[in-house]
């Protein structure tokens, strides 16, 4: 650890890190040495760091909410074992994406609640379901259980991708695709779509946390790395949706010769 922090002193991330809060309005960044794309290792520094941040804000009792993707993934692998018993409940804020089980918000809320002693939910939502689906799933008590649950978390834990990347990862409509392409959308977090001013352009049916429900969680922290998602993490800053950064050196001087 002393060596890290000697590293990061070194190269005079500290600075960069005030650059960053300054540019992008946000509370705070933290920024990991290295870069995500020159070396996939990183990206467990980049949960390593996050956990440590998280260390200092979640409380015995605290609501955590997160999202699914690699990076959240290292944030859950990266925390030590922190109690052995608590009060905090872990919930997704994402239904179930992909084919990958290991980075669904579900498998990734179960991983971080047993680290932190605490409890889990479960939301069995598939991430393509149309509206209506979507609308009378809600009324299920199952699932209005853990939208309420959402709605109280104190700490938010997401990921940010590039929209090109994460319309392919969730096999979007050749349709949609061209919709979002048509309206320059850049960055993917939190099932929402952003253009380069952090405009919502499309928002995925199967939302149960709302950029209006963000306005009440105290700690929304993003954490995502490498040099070719600069301009998605800046959409998102954009979009006032992130208090907390945690991202790479690859990201972060990428990201001051955009902003
Ligand atoms: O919403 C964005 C994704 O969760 C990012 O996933 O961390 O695997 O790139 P990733």
């Amino acid at each position: 650890e002393n060596l890290k922090d000697f590293i990061h002193e070194l190269k005079g991330l500290n600075n960069i890190e005030s650059l960053l809060e300054d540019k992008l309005n946000i509370e705070k960044a933290i920024i990991v040495p290295g870069d995500i794309e020159q070396d996939p290792m990183i990206k467990k520094e980049l949960g390593k760091s996050a956990a440590n941040y998280l260390k200092t804000i979640i409380n015995y009792d605290s609501i955590i909410a997160l999202t699914g993707g690699s990076t959240v993934l290292e944030v859950a692998n990266g925390m030590p074992q922190l109690y052995s018993q608590s009060n905090i409940v872990v919930v997704p804020a994402r239904g179930g994406l992909g084919k990958e089980v290991e980075k669904q918000a579900n498998t990734i809320a179960s991983v971080l609640a047993k680290k932190l002693g605490g409890t889990y939910k479960m939301l069995h939502v598939p991430d393509n379901l149309g509206k209506e689906a979507v609308k009378s799933l809600l009324n299920e008590p199952d699932i209005k259980d853990v939208v309420e649950t959402l709605k109280k978390a104190d700490i938010l834990i997401f990921g940010i991708g590039r929209s090109d990347v994460m319309a392919e990862r969730r096999n979007l409509t050749e349709e949609t695709k061209k919709f979002l392409m048509e309206r320059n959308a850049t960055a993917e977090a939190l099932g929402y779509y952003f253009d380069k001013e952090g405009k919502v352009v499309y928002a995925t049916p199967s939302i149960f946390l709302t950029l209006e429900d963000l306005k009440f969680v105290k700690n929304l922290v993003a954490v995502s790395g490498g040099k070719n998602k600069a301009q998605a993490i800046v959409s998102t800053c954009r979009s006032g949706s992130v208090k907390v950064l945690v991202t790479d050196e690859g990201a972060a001087f990428e990201i001051l010769k955009i902003v």
